[in-house]
């Protein structure tokens, strides 16, 4: 979230502050490229065809298909090529709903127990997973021309069907009835696996970068191999990095001298708006998407660096492999320094279908808090309780909602999280009760550096108990951050996740209320006199792991250890929320992330969108980046549209590093305080329609913001678009990225028109239209065919909205016919998970709009109850000019009428209202307009 308080940063802030240019303070030289990262070098050099591995003994064991993959009698020609020294073993394993896995992990032989295993993450895939397992039976053989060409064939579903090809080793997936492929694995023969060996003689393992020195006790132990999506035009995915949602290639004819795209968790300082450099978290997990074939895509669950290469069309021209498919396709290039193979293929077909075959092996999103799908107000730092007070009172006073308020790392004693600076912060409680009273939370941070003081209690109980990570030589691993020379708590750990999560009961963590959440930062973890700034990669953790092994899982287990702990505390009927900076696959069990330090620059706010949708593709549906920019001060007019395109973000927070000048929203004259006043409320007044999202997000995976593509898998002018965003199914949303932008430019896709969330004016689709760029929002659309509910009344917070009526947007599409949802529950505890909810289908057809119960029937048991009315319907499109309304039950009759004000003070014609209809939300019925 910060820069590092080191003299070289103070220097660099300066150097900063004092130029009006883009900054280019990023460190690049603090951080290695691929040249000098030397497993990325050697697999990079790699020529295609050179896989040693053929596939032999291929049989089925446990419902599995088991082989051996066997090293390639060495080539006589190329004597300086190392074959390893012992086969490798493959297991393939099918699972419904379209997922292949394939493992590849040393052969262990029984009897021999080496002195170090590979490491194999733990705690990411759900145990649901494994139930879906399909108990393979056989294994059919397919001979193409002669020996060499003997595949094995197992069943994946009636459409599909997983192939081995023996030699050369590839492993892919194909349409049973066509043959065409889906996904395939070492096609190119790039496949390499560095097995763990004695050292010899005179051999030096040793890696050096900077004054950095890695021992690297274990020697060589990478893994690369290429991976192919056919009947793909673009591939996405692989966050964290700030650069476009369709990846470009990083190798191939004319491109020079391109990094592969990085995964190694880092503590980026400035990071540049375009650029494959791996940012603060890690998912290996890529999508295709094309015309031909729709879409697929490939996870590789792994937790050591990695680097991946998408390859450009013509990379392999002269390898003289030619792949037995006319199919068009995107080949990629996985490279990791340590670990094992443990690879999901996910057929798809749709972009849907990937996203939920995904969640399925990695988790389903948690269900946040409706206070933490609204509007979140941090800066580093809130100074003390009267700092608190004021801005709290001025949000009021500025009619301005929202509902949490956020301490960074300055009100602690001397940054000892669990602490409270005792002349800052006297009365923390009684602080937070002020807040609560208007209904409205605090969320604190808390690092995972502990301050080694002997007085500061968790550094006690951690060094007594053994709880940090180890460095190469077996003492505690002393790094400097925050608080000067800390040590870090050992989260990989089931036993120190535990007692962890144990300091945050109310007693444990004194000055905690329950209206106190969390926030989790520098967790890659940032270690300022680090290699790279991070951890060195021969730390130890928990049963001999090395940290080279789980870097990138790091702050994920921070973040699954705080947030039990919020489980834990009180009767552990409250849903936690800890925002977290680092992510691995699962962080979407656990919380929310955001993108980290980013910078007030137009080309900054344009980049949160990829951003923003690349983390939803991979699962993390509850992402933000900072509104305003965290370095540097945006000039109104930047903040202004920051806070209109952050209004539709799934996380939405405004955040400021230290140097900057104050700039909450009434800072700006009163115009600007207007306007984002207008976009904060915008989100108030969305929060029925984002918090149904995130209960979809919660139960298949399906982001709250989506690509176009997502909904429009067939328009093809959508695929690379990433300046505009779907919220669901509903709405699109266009952000303006320069200065006194007079006009914005909008694709509209699908062949249905769209409503300007605003004026109810119509657009037609397939269609890229110029509009004038209002300065008092965003251009957004509603989907001809939804029904979006909102609230429409204005309130502190969201506590304080509970009673308030609805409004249904209805928005016809050509066939007079739309359909939306609305979910609520207690917005707060886990009842939702025994059926305590509501949730409506709304049906507008025929002319008649009929509300539907879509709970299931068991949710008797347990039910939420909302006395909540309909206060409004709105109908954009309507043909007819209708007159009544009548309701069934009841055989009432409501007002229609013309020209409504849809939206602050705009009116607009052709639109239908029906005012009070006087129909509760939780009940059956119809309205017939007449
Ligand atoms: C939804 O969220 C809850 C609470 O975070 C979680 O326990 C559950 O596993 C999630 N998924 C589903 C399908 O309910
Ligand atoms: C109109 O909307 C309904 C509901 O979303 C949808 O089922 C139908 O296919 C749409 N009709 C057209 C012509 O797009």
């Amino acid at each position: 979230m910060r820069t590092r308080l080191s003299l070289f940063l103070l220097l660099s802030l300066l150097l900063f502050l004092s130029s009006c240019a883009v900054v280019l303070s990023w460190k690049k030289e603090e951080f290695r490229n691929c040249n000098q990262t030397p497993f990325c070098k050697r697999a990079r050099s790699r020529k295609p065809g050179s896989s040693p591995f053929l596939a032999a003994d291929v049989s089925i064991s446990d419902g599995d298909l088991v082989a051996k993959l066997v090293p390639r009698e060495p080539d006589p020609d190329q004597e300086d090529q190392e074959p390893p020294a012992r086969p490798l073993a493959l297991t393939l394993s099918a699972y419904r709903d379209g997922v292949m896995r394939v493992k590849i992990d040393e052969d262990y032989p029984p009897q021999e127990s080496p002195h170090k295993r590979r490491f194999q993450v733990p705690d990411v895939i759900v145990s649901e997973f494994e139930s879906k397992k399909l108990w393979l039976q056989r294994v059919s053989t397919e001979r193409v021309g002669g020996d060499e060409g003997v595949s094995s064939i197992v069943y994946l579903s009636d459409e599909y069907e997983g192939v081995v090809r023996h030699d050369p080793f590839e492993v892919y997936v194909r349409e049973r009835s066509s043959g065409d492929r889906v996904l395939s694995m070492n096609s190119h023969g790039l496949f390499d696996f560095e097995q763990l060996r004695e050292k010899k003689e005179g051999e030096d393992w040793e890696e050096r970068f900077r004054s950095h020195t890695d021992t690297r006790p274990y020697g060589p132990q990478s893994i690369s191999f290429d991976v192919s999506f056919y009947g793909a035009d673009f591939v996405y995915g692989i966050p964290e990095r700030a650069a476009s949602l369709a990846l470009k290639p990083t190798r191939g004819p004319g491109i020079d001298h391109s990094e592969p795209y990085r995964l190694f968790n880092l503590d980026v300082f400035e990071y540049l708006h375009d650029s494959p450099f791996g940012l603060y978290g890690a998912i290996p997990f890529m999508i295709s998407h094309g015309k031909a074939r729709g879409t697929s895509g490939f996870f590789w669950l792994n937790a050591a660096e990695m680097q991946i290469d998408v390859l450009g069309e013509g990379w392999d021209a002269d390898s003289g492999i030619s792949l037995p498919s006319s199919q068009k396709r995107v080949d990629t290039f996985w490279m990791s320094e340590a670990g094992i193979v443990d690879a999901f293929f996910f057929i798809g077909p749709g972009p849907k279908d990937v996203v939920k075959q995904y969640v399925g092996v990695t988790g389903n999103p948690a269900m946040p808090q409706l206070f933490a799908t609204a509007y979140h107000q941090c800066r580093w730092n809130y100074r003390d309780e009267e700092d608190v007070e004021n801005v709290d009172a001025k949000f009021d006073e500025h009619d301005i909602p929202y509902d949490v308020l956020w301490l960074d790392i300055e009100h602690t004693d001397g940054k000892r999280y669990f602490t409270w600076d005792k002349v800052l912060f006297p009365h923390p409680e009684e602080m937070q009760r002020k807040l609560a009273a208007k209904g409205r939370h605090m969320v604190t941070i808390v690092d995972p550096h502990i301050k080694r003081d002997e007085s500061y209690h968790i550094h006690k109980e951690a060094s007594k108990n053994g709880y940090y990570v180890k460095d190469a030589s077996g003492n505690d691993f002393e790094g400097w951050c925050w608080p000067g020379s800390s040590s870090y708590i050992d989260m990989l750990s089931p036993e120190i996740r535990s007692w962890w999560a144990d300091k945050f009961s109310f007693e444990n963590y004194v000055g905690s209320t329950p209206s106190l959440y969390i926030w989790n930062d520098m967790n890659e973890p940032s270690v300022f006199n680090g290699p790279e700034l991070t951890m060195p990669r021969d730390a130890l953790h928990y049963g001999g792991v090395e940290h080279r092994e789980l870097h990138n899982a790091n702050g994920y287990y921070f973040h699954m250890a705080t947030s039990d702990g919020l489980l834990k505390r009180g009767n552990g009927n409250d849903r936690p929320f800890v925002l977290s900076r680092a992510f691995f696959p699962g962080s979407q069990r656990y919380g929310a992330v955001w993108t980290g330090d980013n910078t007030a620059e137009w080309d900054q706010l344009r980049v949160s969108v990829p951003m923003i949708l690349t983390l939803g593709l991979t699962g993390l549906s509850f992402s933000g980046a900072d509104v305003g920019g965290f370095f540097g001060n945006p000039e109104p007019e930047l903040l202004v549209r920051w806070y209109q395109l952050g209004a539709y973000y799934p996380f939405f927070r405004a955040h400021a590093h230290q140097d900057t000048k104050r700039r909450e929203p009434w800072l700006f004259g009163e115009r600007n305080t207007e306007l984002m006043r207008d976009a904060i409320r915008t989100r108030y007044m969305l929060l029925p329609f984002f918090y149904t999202l995130f209960r979809e997000a919660n139960v298949t995976g399906v982001p709250v913001v989506r690509p176009l593509w997502m909904e429009f898998p067939f328009d093809e002018a959508t695929f690379d678009k990433d300046e505009a965003f779907m919220v669901g199914n509903s709405l699109l949303v266009q952000g303006i990225f320069t200065e006194r932008a007079k006009h914005v430019s909008v694709y509209l896709p699908g062949k249905e028109s769209w409503y300007d969330l605003r004026t109810g004016t119509a657009y037609l689709g397939s269609k890229t239209h110029k509009l004038e760029a209002p300065e008092d929002h965003v251009p957004a659309f509603q989907r001809a065919g939804t029904i979006i509910p909102r609230r429409d009344r204005f309130r502190r917070s969201t506590t304080q909205t509970v009673n308030d009526p609805y409004t249904l947007v209805i928005a016809l599409n050509s066939s007079q016919t739309a359909e939306g949802e609305l979910y609520i529950d207690d917005g707060k505890s886990f009842e939702f998970k025994h059926g305590a909810y509501i949730h409506r289908r709304f049906v507008f057809k025929g002319g008649k709009l009929t509300s539907l119960n879509m709970a299931p029937a068991t949710s008797g048991n347990l039910p939420f109850k909302s006395e909540c009315i309909i206060e409004r319907i709105i109908i954009l499109g309507h043909a007819g000019g209708p007159k009544n309304a009548l309701i069934e039950p009841g055989n009432l009759k409501a007002q229609v009428e013309f020209g409504p004000l849809l939206l602050q003070g705009r009116s607009s014609s052709g639109v239908l209202t029906i005012r009070k209809p006087g129909i509760r939300i939780a009940d059956d019925w119809t309205i017939k307009v007449l």
